[in-house]
């Protein structure tokens, strides 16, 4: 969380650095500032709330300067107020900061005895301070850096600039990503290659205890051991285009109209059409246990591949909470294989997972949007999802794309483990690539889930049910809905609901049941009948049999097409995004950057 990004450059910066910004507010919006290095002279500018307010500032309160550094912030230490929104500074220095520094109060407590003044509520400030310190000693600002690094605990990523410096910039990463940027005669630093994707496209990533001193002619990178470190440089290829709405009104619109699309790309990527897949270095026959891990919708994904590798490869699986996983010390096999699973590719917990199991595994692998992020680089395979960017706050469109992926993997776990034949194997291939059609009627059942989401918007409380691998899906579906409407919404397996959660049920409470006609079908029919017998106004989302067999009594229906069995949560995804969507609309929330929120939660 937090974005970061640093230019050393020939023009004047500030409209370069707010354009950073711009790309990376994903990982917050709670404030923003920059600040330039100008004739010597350091000065920044800060706002409250949105990247535009920052904007408004600079109109109004210009900042020159060819050298600057950027930041917007995801709070952590203190409230969102200017005070506490980077650029931090003290005396000669300047600092953004991505992470948390976990020591941060001792160090403070050391400083304000020793006589300092702060005048923020953050960890941040306590590093500038630091080195402001060591420079009031007279060392250089290297030798201040490379001083109080050891000193801070934690993950950060840090960019600092420097009075009277108009050529130096240094950078640090520990926990938290950070990218270097080559340019001819200029460099930057950014939180990842999307920021600086219109300044370059040749990257070079900081390693972990990676820091850096920049001028115009290049980079220096040190090791944590303070040793010069190579590190290479890659060309990346971010599709700028990509990053626009195109004609939506929100990229969370956009991207749920993508999905079949970005699937069928997904689909050709890992299968040819001679049958092969690009998963053939995989072989699961000898694999005793796989352990997936995730954060969020991903987890959520990794939940319905659970009910998949059983089910079709008879391979048992474990499904973690990072932020769980990481600290539980779970045993893990060592002929047993770890997969993780990431849009971002850069979840702080997500990673610590990774790390906890990657001597203990025989295989870590990971399934991933950003192929160049840090979840990527530290498994033995990665494996792309090819959502293109996802800039909405809420996942849609990688949340289909990692189910997709994770299918393709157990049909192909089904294979070598000997469950499946050449010709399930061959028919459930077939069946996927009906998807990207299925996928497009659901799409056009949006006017009418509009008219449904007009109704739900005025729902306090909303329950999601749903049997078998449906369950994850009411998970996924009640996730969307609260994060960006803000209703309390809740999923649950529907056998579960009258072990407690039925005493919620009134004629107040929209319960929506995702349950295509399969061989569950009767089962979750009979716990909706518990709630319907209870007033409860039940939302039912199932094919046409399934809604003439069971519609008669709920409040209301939607009719979704028939889909094969297996893949059906890849499909019912797309209403519940739709019915989140069009809510979050009628409530006039902010969709694509909804409260509280941020796309990469790079802080545990
Ligand atoms: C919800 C959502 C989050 C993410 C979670 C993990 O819509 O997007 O729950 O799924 O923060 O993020 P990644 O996939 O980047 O590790």
């Amino acid at each position: 969380m937090c974005g970061i990004v640093g230019i050393l450059g020939n023009h004047q910066v500030a409209p370069l650095l707010v354009e950073g910004l711009k790309r990376l507010e994903y990982r917050g919006y709670d404030s923003a500032g920059i600040a330039t290095v100008n004739d010597g002279r350091l000065d920044r500018r800060r706002a409250v709330g949105k990247l535009a307010n920052l904007s408004d500032l600079l109109v109004h309160d210009p900042l020159a300067g060819r050298a600057g550094i950027g930041h917007t912030r995801w709070a952590t230490h203190g409230a969102a107020t200017v005070a506490n929104a980077h650029p931090h500074r003290a005396g000669n220095v300047v600092v953004v900061h991505n992470g948390i520094i976990e020591n941060f109060r001792d160090l403070r407590a050391e400083m304000v005895a020793a006589g300092h003044s702060f005048e923020s509520e953050t960890d941040t400030e306590t590093v500038v301070a630091l080195i402001q310190g060591e420079m009031a000693q007279g060392k250089t600002p290297t030798e201040s850096v490379e001083a109080v690094l050891p000193r801070l605990h934690g993950a950060f990523a840090l960019c600092f600039l420097f009075e009277g410096e108009d050529d130096l910039m240094i950078c640090a990463r520990k926990g938290s990503p950070l990218a270097i940027g080559h340019g001819d005669g200029e460099m930057f630093v950014g939180s990842d290659a999307i920021a600086l994707a219109p300044l370059t496209d040749r990257i070079t990533y900081l390693e972990e205890g990676d820091w850096a001193v920049i001028t115009r002619k290049g980079a220096q990178i040190f090791d944590a051991q303070n040793r010069r470190a190579n590190r290479a440089m890659t060309r990346i290829q971010v599709d700028a285009t990509r990053i626009e709405k195109a004609g939506y009104k929100h990229f969370m619109a956009k991207e749920i109209a993508e999905q079949p699309v970005v699937l069928a790309d997904a689909l050709k990527h890992y299968v040819a059409d001679d049958g092969n897949s690009a998963l053939q270095a995989l072989d699961f026959s000898g694999v005793d246990r796989l352990t997936l891990v995730a954060c969020g919708t991903a987890h959520y994904a990794c939940h319905v591949a659970k009910y998949w590798f059983e089910s079709l490869a008879g391979l048992p699986c474990d499904i973690d909470i990072a932020s769980e996983f990481r600290y539980r010390e779970p045993p893990l096999s060592d002929k047993g294989w770890a997969l993780f699973v990431s849009q971002s590719g850069e979840t702080a917990d997500t990673l610590a997972a990774l790390r906890y199991a990657r001597d203990k595994v025989a295989k870590v692998l990971s399934v991933v949007n950003v192929p160049t992020s840090s979840i990527a680089r530290e498994s033995d395979l990665a494996l792309p999802i090819l959502a293109g960017v996802e800039v909405g706050v809420a996942s849609t469109k990688a949340f289909t794309c990692q189910l997709a992926v994770l299918a393709l993997m157990a049909l192909k776990a089904g294979r070598d483990r000997g469950r499946l034949t050449a010709e399930e194997h061959a028919t459930h291939i077939a069946d996927f690539r009906l998807l990207p059609g299925l996928m497009n009627h659901a799409l056009s059942l949006a006017p009418e889930i509009e008219k449904l989401a007009e109704q739900l918007a005025e729902a306090q409380d909303v329950l999601f049910l749903g049997r078998g691998q449906m369950y994850p899906l009411a998970l996924e579906g009640a996730l969307k809905l609260k994060e960006i409407s803000y209703i309390h919404a809740e999923g649950y397996a529907s056998g579960e609901l009258k072990h407690g959660p039925i005493a919620l049920i009134d004629s107040r409470v929209p319960v929506i049941v995702l349950a295509p006609r399969d061989h569950l079908f009767e089962k979750t029919v009979s716990n909706m009948q518990e709630v319907m017998a209870r007033h409860g106004k039940v939302l039912l989302m199932s094919d046409a049999a399934g809604v003439t067999e069971a519609g008669a009594g709920c409040w209301r229906t939607l009719t979704l097409p028939k889909v094969p069995d297996v893949f059906a949560p890849i499909l019912y995804a797309i209403p519940a995004q739709l019915l989140a969507y069009h809510t979050a609309i009628a409530k006039g929330t902010d969709v694509d950057q909804p409260r509280n929120l941020a796309k990469s939660v790079t802080v545990e």
